[in-house]
């Protein structure tokens, strides 16, 4: 590893907005070490002595531990400059009804909160000492349903992403004294395996006429990941081409 280069953790790079921003970081020079359950099977055009991929799943007390234990072996005492809290999950019921309040199995709330709340939180404190070194940054991906009501995204997964927005705001203010900045992005309708379909009909809601593409997710984030954000902590970026305005 190159003692020079900024270094990114992105959690479920293996496809979607997580590979899109493990590419993007390469791009610009970055080293990155990524994880998720499966290989990431196509990193074409990068140099891949830059990038380690990790398989972990992160909602297993053993591997998320694992994890965060070979990492920072692997940084060996070096500085950390950020964590990009990716990966995530919105459950769907077998016959595409909408997961609310009244139906499906509670577990498929737990594993919500598990992945897209808990996980973040315990990554920041695993990770918080290397990022102090760095004086460096967490991103969460946040989404549009935890502000709003979603025709398709389920109430589980909103009130997860609800809550990690309010997390994100916390560990702003708890992490500013490790000199740390901690901010969101919240991306509204991405073309990526997390979405069905149906989403289509949702375009003629986005002014920008639109969906979004995982590239213009990744952007905002290394924005909020580099020194052009450096006096920005407990924000949330709207990624949504306006429909958040609806
Ligand atoms: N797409 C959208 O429209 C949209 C909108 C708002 C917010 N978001 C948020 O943006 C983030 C990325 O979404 P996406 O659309 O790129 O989703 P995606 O295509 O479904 O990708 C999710 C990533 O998370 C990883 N992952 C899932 N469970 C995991 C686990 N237990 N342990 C480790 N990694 C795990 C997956 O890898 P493996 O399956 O290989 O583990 C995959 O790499 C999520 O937090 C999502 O809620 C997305």
């Amino acid at each position: 590893m190159n003692i020079e280069r900024p270094t990114v953790i992105v959690t479920g790079a293996s496809r979607g907005i997580g590979y899109a921003t493990a590419s993007l970081f390469l791009a610009r020079g970055w080293e990155v070490i990524s994880c998720a359950r499966n290989p990431i099977t196509d990193i074409e055009g990068f140099d891949n002595k830059l990038i380690t991929h990790i398989l972990a799943d992160l909602t297993d007390t053993d591997s998320l531990d694992n994890f965060i234990k070979v990492v920072n072996s692997l940084l060996e005492g070096r500085a950390l400059t950020a964590l990009v809290n990716n990966a995530g999950i919105s459950p769907k019921s077998h016959n595409s009804e909408r997961l609310g309040c009244l139906n499906g199995d509670l577990d498929a709330w737990r594993d919500a909160f598990e992945l897209n709340f808990f996980v973040p939180l315990k990554l920041a404190r695993g990770f918080a000492s290397s990022l102090h070194k760095g004086q460096g940054a967490i991103v969460n991906l946040t989404s549009i349903a935890g502000h709003m009501i979603h025709p398709f995204a389920g109430s589980a997964y909103s009130s997860s992403k609800a809550a990690l927005s309010a997390l994100t705001r916390e560990m702003a203010n708890e992490f500013a004294a490790l000199n740390v900045r901690v901010n969101a992005v919240a991306p509204g309708e991405i073309s990526t395996e997390m979405i069905q379909p149906e989403y289509e009909m949702l375009i003629p809601r986005i002014p920008l006429n639109r969906m979004g593409t995982p590239d213009d997710v990744a952007r905002s984030v290394f924005y909020l990941c580099s020194e052009d954000s450096s006096y920005v902590t407990g924000s949330e970026i709207w990624v949504t081409g306006g429909q958040h305005m609806s």
